[in-house]
């Protein structure tokens, strides 16, 4: 088992809200931040997902958790989200833009609608919560920073995910964009891109049936294994606290190196068996006369 890397308390007094906190990896880093002290306060469109997670995390480490339904493509509802949390804590010190929405298809196969919704729920969510935060943070001359959640192929591209590829690399120039813009305000902007972390929602909709095993993700990582909840969410509490008060508009990658695996032009010569290696050592050295 992954054990927590930070010392206790070490978020003791922050409010934390993680946008998509009520299941997989957000739940991982909401409950890890709350280990940690943070008041948290979790959102998303289904409140008894939330309120089945917030009672979790609070029988678990004896902290508030707030739960508020919320949309983040409506941006009255951001707005409530924002007074909602204030309301219950004062504060807000960080936020964590974790929500997103994905499917896999052929891009030619999808409606304008189709592309939208994820364009929607991923960049223009994550726009509509950062602005909602940020304005209120430079108003009120407060330091803060934000988290976003990204993927390896906001760097790269992928096939059969293009709308959440499109959207994954507009919240990375967003980031580095406002890290330069607001960093002045005191306003930190960072966002980690996980490889391979299984949850339900991801694998559902990205691994479904007989793809799972087609498709093995541990296959393509160099460590030969998938991330734990744990390992993520331990990066995410260092990003989030203190500790990193000097890493602003940085992307930070935890894959098991599975991008550059991809992107090596000779990577794929792991397939080549070990006693292969003599002869072609042998004919390379002969094409040298
Ligand atoms: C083609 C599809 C489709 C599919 C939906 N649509 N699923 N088109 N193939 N499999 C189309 C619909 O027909 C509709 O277009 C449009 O998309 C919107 O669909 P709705 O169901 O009305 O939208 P909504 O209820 O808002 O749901 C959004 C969603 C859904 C994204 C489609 O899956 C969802 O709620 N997801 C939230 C959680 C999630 O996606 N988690 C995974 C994140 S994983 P029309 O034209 O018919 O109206 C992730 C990991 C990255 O990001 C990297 C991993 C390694
Ligand atoms: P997940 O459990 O499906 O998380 C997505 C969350 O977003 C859900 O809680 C969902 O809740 C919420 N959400 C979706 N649409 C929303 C909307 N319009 N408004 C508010 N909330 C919304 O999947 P996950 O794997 O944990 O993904 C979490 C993050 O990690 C995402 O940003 C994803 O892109 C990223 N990521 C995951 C992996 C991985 O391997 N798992 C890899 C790379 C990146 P509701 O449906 O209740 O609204």
């Amino acid at each position: 088992m992954v054990e927590g890397a930070l010392k206790e308390n070490a978020l003791l007094g922050k409010t934390v809200v993680v946008t998509g906190g009520g299941t997989g990896l957000g739940k991982a880093m909401a409950t890890y931040f709350s280990v940690l002290g943070a008041n948290i306060v979790i959102t998303s469109r289904k409140i008894d997902v939330l309120e089945k997670t917030a009672v979790e995390i609070e029988n678990h480490t004896g902290n508030p958790v707030l739960s508020v339904v919320c949309d983040v493509r409506n941006m009255e509802e951001v707005e409530r989200l924002y007074a909602k949390s204030i309301e219950r804590f004062g504060a807000v010190d960080v936020l964590v833009n974790n929500a997103a929405g994905n499917f896999i298809s052929p891009t030619e196969r999808l409606s304008a609608n189709a592309f939208s919704t994820i364009i929607d729920i991923v960049l223009k969510g994550t726009a509509n919560c950062t602005l909602t935060f940020g304005k209120k943070w430079i108003e009120n001359k407060q330091q803060a920073n934000v988290l976003n959640i990204i993927t390896t192929y906001a760097f790269t591209g992928s096939g059969y995910v293009v709308p959440s590829a499109v959207a994954k690399g507009g919240v990375l120039t967003m980031t580095r964009s406002l890290a330069a813009e607001w960093g002045h305000y005191g306003i930190r902007h960072n966002a980690i891109a996980p490889g391979p972390f299984p949850t339900k929602g991801a694998w559902d909709r990205l691994l479904p049936g007989e793809l799972a095993d087609k498709f093995n993700f541990k296959n393509r990582v160099p460590l030969k294994r998938v991330g734990d909840h744990q390992e993520l969410a331990n990066l995410a509490a260092f990003m989030i606290s203190d500790f990193a008060a000097y890493i602003n508009g940085e992307i930070i990658t935890i894959d098991g190196g599975e991008w550059l695996q991809g992107a090596g032009q000779m990577n794929g010569m792991e397939a080549i068996p070990t006693e292969m290696w003599d002869e072609i050592e042998d004919t390379i050295r002969k094409n040298n006369k």
